[in-house]
């Protein structure tokens, strides 16, 4: 059936905003940008079309269809259909020159990001960009992994009410929703001393009362 009730573009508004800013400092050149949730590219179309190289990553099926239609006359953009593990383990070390990565999640992209650092070194300033959608989708019944999140600090402001999460939030569940912002700076903290960077700019939004989050960051060498 068709709704007249109108589309909520609220979400991509947010993450276009969040990025336009930060692309607005100016603090990164813009060689390669790599987007390794590219989806159908709304974002990439939208903002990453004046990098002189633009690597979109999607794996599924319908999803990279529509991204591959939809950059067929960019020479410049090059679109991967495969796994994001499988392209930072195998693709990722021959990329040079990277100035941007987004990671446009629908859960966590922890994961990722670890895999991301675990196989480039931060060479000159990087922006990244993350949806962390770990809370909504443990609420959905997902699995919530803390080692995802490594050591990160656990005392501040309540930012998401756990009773209205259900009845699965657990005590210890319930720490994780009220500290999830510092529990991805805590996250970030800790990637920047492993890896030997540090974070110039970080900036965060919140939305659906704290289920999910949109940040980013300008990141360089140390
Ligand atoms: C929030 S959407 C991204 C939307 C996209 N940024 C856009 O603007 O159109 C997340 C996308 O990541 C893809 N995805 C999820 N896990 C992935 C993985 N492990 N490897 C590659 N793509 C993945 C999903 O299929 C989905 O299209």
């Amino acid at each position: 059936m068709f709704s007249n009730m109108p589309k909520d573009n609220s979400r991509l508004y947010l993450k276009l905003l969040l990025r336009k800013s930060l692309l607005a400092l100016a603090a990164v050149e813009k060689n390669a940008a790599l987007d390794l949730f590219a989806g159908k590219g709304e974002l990439a179309r939208r903002i990453y079309l004046d990098f002189r190289e633009l690597h979109l990553v999607e794996k599924d099926p319908q999803q990279f269809s529509r991204l591959e239609a939809g950059f067929a006359g960019h020479a410049a953009a090059r679109t991967w259909k495969m796994d994001n593990r499988k392209f930072l383990r195998e693709k990722l070390p021959g990329l040079s020159g990277l100035d941007l990565v987004d990671f446009d999640a629908y859960g966590s992209p922890n994961l990722q990001i670890q895999w991301f650092f675990a196989h480039f070194q931060v060479k000159k300033p990087l922006l990244v960009f993350a949806t962390d959608g770990g809370i909504l989708s443990q609420i959905r019944g997902g699995g919530f992994a803390p080692d995802l999140y490594l050591a990160g600090g656990l005392a501040g402001p309540a930012s998401f009410d756990p009773e209205k999460a259900g009845a699965r939030a657990s005590g210890y569940e319930r720490i994780i929703y009220r500290n999830y912002e510092r529990l991805i700076r805590g996250f970030w903290d800790e990637l920047a001393k492993r890896h030997n960077f540090r974070i110039e700019l970080f900036k965060l939004i919140e939305k659906k009362g704290g289920q999910v989050t949109y940040y980013g960051a300008i990141i360089e060498p140390r």
